[in-house]
């Protein structure tokens, strides 16, 4: 994370890369996977979904998103698929079990922690962490439109004491996900409840 002078970029100066989807499609065709050919993803094309992250709304422009980005095989994706499974071990004491919350976090080409960080009252803090899940459905979007599936994990390869000294993060953010990005090798087709369901139009 940079901590030097940082210039800022306008809106009217961000240039969107050339994507066969629309928003609408995006939305339609993303989709959450566990199965992940063994594709390395372009760093370029990662820092493309990123830059679109910091880009969501977030009141008074705290900018409270934080992301930590692991390629595969790498040492830190080693350290936390460890405290992954040591979690799982504390959890379940099922080794077979530990072991395949191993491999969930080992196998994609890429997994991102996000974090949001705190405000100055309960009610910013609310904020923020609401603008950082709005700048990981962005990651999520545009993952989409890149052919990815970015898929969400909030479970036990999350919950690990040591996590956040592992990766360098600060002890009072909050975890918002822990994202699985990878080209999809599974068609997965799930369903929703029709929005005229959820939605009142009032006189
Ligand atoms: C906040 C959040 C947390 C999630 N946590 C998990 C999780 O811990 N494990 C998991 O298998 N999927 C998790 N998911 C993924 C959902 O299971 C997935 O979004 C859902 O099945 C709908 O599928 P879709 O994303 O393809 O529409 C999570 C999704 C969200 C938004």
């Amino acid at each position: 994370m940079a901590s030097e002078e940082i210039t800022k970029v306008k809106s009217d100066s961000t240039v969107a890369p050339a994507a066969g989807m629309n928003v609408y499609e995006a939305i339609y065709r993303r989709r959450s996977a566990w199965k992940y050919k063994d594709n390395p993803i372009p760093r370029e094309t990662m820092e493309r979904m990123l830059e679109t992250a910091v880009w969501a709304p977030n009141h008074r422009l705290t900018e409270p998103w934080r992301f930590f980005v692991i390629e595969k095989d790498t040492k830190a994706r080693e350290a936390v698929a460890e405290l992954a499974y040591q979690h799982q071990m504390g959890r379940f004491d099922n080794p077979q079990r530990a072991e395949s919350t191993r491999q969930a976090v080992m196998a994609p080409p890429v997994i991102i922690y996000v974090y949001s960080t705190p405000g100055q009252s309960d009610e910013a803090t609310k904020e923020n962490y609401a603008s950082t899940i709005c700048a990981t459905y962005n990651v999520s979007l545009t993952g989409a439109a890149e052919g990815l599936t970015v898929t969400w994990e909030t479970g036990g390869a999350t919950r690990h004491p040591k996590l956040k000294e592992t990766l360098g993060a600060e002890e009072e953010w909050d975890l918002a996900a822990l994202l699985y990005v990878g080209e999809p090798d599974e068609d997965i087709v799930t369903q929703r409840t029709p929005a005229q369901n959820f939605v009142k139009w009032l006189d």
